[in-house]
């Protein structure tokens, strides 16, 4: 009998030692170390190669292969071709990873069903075969080339793909795969890379798109090695709150187009629904105007969007005051309180604050500041911003007001959406011709001059 060789490996990040340690040297993490069955040695890879059907690889011309390689498959769904940089490409292979329950499955069941051009093998190692029928009903999509493999051993599969010759193929999910090669449990690092590596050859060889759903751990990051991240060549996070309708693609790594697109889709009984023009849906449509609401004229990726910003300032219930922000970083929260106290004097230490971005959005643009510096003063003073107003602007840490990139995508978005008055840094307005917008660009240079302004 051949001898097994194990490895120890962090759950964590990957990291190997040939002997079990208590505390891992790489990530630093405690009790990560488990006992993994690295490889059989009468299983020889040579065997994976047959599995998967692959040809040997001959060296080509730079200039023969480019052709090709430009080649973007084009989807019907537009938010998924934005985010993958305008559509999927042959051979590449792309995590979708997010919270359980988000979305993931449903997002590539509704992209299986939808492209009919493509023959599709939905693998599933998470609900039976029955369940996803449910699914497609439920949906209300149909297809006749939409295969449903419930399957978790990657060499079957790799049989199946090879007999079907799939032009998609999706994995629901990389953590529920299992490789014959390597003796762990799925779900396992050394399982994950191993069949993500599997995928990752399968997709390369044969050049058909693959795409992975991930995964993600209690403290958000993608469950399994770091190295997962490495081998895929495009990584979405499917995100957003429970509470609301609202589902946020982003792209953390693309190595096919630019990681700083998003796409918006909103959950509904039928599924997920494209929302191309998000601006319209996060604005809430008050009856009445209230105090500490204000707009953000923000870009998230490369799309303008509008979003609300409500703060609620009140008198400290507690010795110590309370600071809560939903949606926006409670520390940036902080450091524009102390702003305004220092910069301002306006007296926040004894107030309670509670700052929200409405829709459940996680906003990162700094362009949000001098919307959260207006809504904090409007609730403070009780007095109402006009909702016709709309601001973009970072504040810096002496009260001034500064510049934020594309000013002219922020104006014409609030224009367009028939805002009368927009507030920005003095500095970002130079040079720009502010005659071919109806909207009034006011130009403000400290926090103290907006509130001179405004209240
Ligand atoms: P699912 O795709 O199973 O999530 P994941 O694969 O990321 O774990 O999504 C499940 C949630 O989506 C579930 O809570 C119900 C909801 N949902 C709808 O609201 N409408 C629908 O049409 C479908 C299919 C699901
Ligand atoms: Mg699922």
């Amino acid at each position: 009998m051949s001898k097994i060789r194990t490895i120890y490996s962090c759950q964590n990040c990957g990291a190997q030692s040939p002997k079990w340690i208590g505390r891992c040297s790489s990530c630093g993490q405690w009790n990560t170390f488990v006992e993994e069955v690295l490889e059989k040695d009468d299983t020889p890879k040579a065997q994976l190669k047959k599995d998967i059907g692959s040809a040997e690889a001959v060296p080509q011309l730079l200039e023969d292969i480019e052709e090709q390689q430009t080649y973007r498959i084009s989807m019907p769904d537009q938010e998924l071709n934005r985010v993958l940089g305008g559509g999927i490409v042959p051979g590449s292979l792309v995590l979708i990873a997010g919270d359980p329950g988000i979305g993931k499955s449903t997002l590539m069941l509704q992209l299986a069903l939808s492209v009919p051009k493509l023959k599709v093998v939905y693998v599933s190692g998470e609900e039976s075969a029955e369940q996803i029928s449910m699914r497609a009903r439920r949906l209300g999509l149909k297809a006749e080339n939409c295969y449903i493999l419930t399957e978790t051993a990657t060499y079957k599969i790799f049989r199946h793909l090879k007999e079907l010759k799939p032009g998609l193929v999706i994995i629901d999910s990389i953590q529920t795969l299992q490789s014959q090669y390597i003796e762990s449990t799925p779900g396992s690092v050394s399982q994950i890379r191993e069949c993500a590596s599997e995928m990752q050859r399968y997709a390369k060889e044969t050049a058909t798109p693959v795409m992975l759903i991930g995964h993600i751990t209690k403290e958000g990051s993608i469950a399994g090695p770091k190295v997962l991240e490495h081998i895929v060549d495009t990584v979405l996070q499917f995100e957003g709150d429970r509470n609301y309708n609202y589902r946020i693609l982003r792209t953390s790594k693309n190595r096919f187009g630019s990681t700083s697109e998003l796409g918006i889709y909103e959950m509904g009984n039928g599924g997920l629904r494209e929302v191309s023009n998000p601006s319209e849906f996060l604005l809430n449509q008050h009856e009445e105007v209230l105090s500490g609401v204000t707009i953000a004229g923000t870009i998230e990726g490369m799309r303008p969007m509008l979003i609300e910003t409500q703060a609620l300032v009140t008198h400290a219930v507690y010795g110590s005051p309370q600071r809560s922000a939903t949606g926006f970083d409670l520390r940036r929260l902080q450091m524009l309180l102390a702003v305004l106290e220092k910069r301002s004097g306006f007296q926040f230490g004894t107030k309670d604050v509670f700052l929200n971005i409405a829709g459940g959005l996680r906003v990162e643009d700094p362009a949000i500041d001098l919307a959260v510096v207006c809504a904090l003063l409007s609730s403070f003073e009780d007095q109402v911003v006009p909702p016709t107003y709309c601001f973009s602007g970072e504040v810096g840490l002496s009260g001034e007001i500064r510049a934020v990139n594309r000013i002219d995508q922020r104006i014409s978005e609030a224009d367009k959406l028939g805002f009368k008055k927009i507030f920005v840094s003095g500095a970002s307005v130079k040079g720009l011709d502010l005659r071919k917008y109806n909207i009034e660009v006011i130009a403000v240079n400290k926090v103290q001059e907006l509130y001179e302004r405004l209240f």
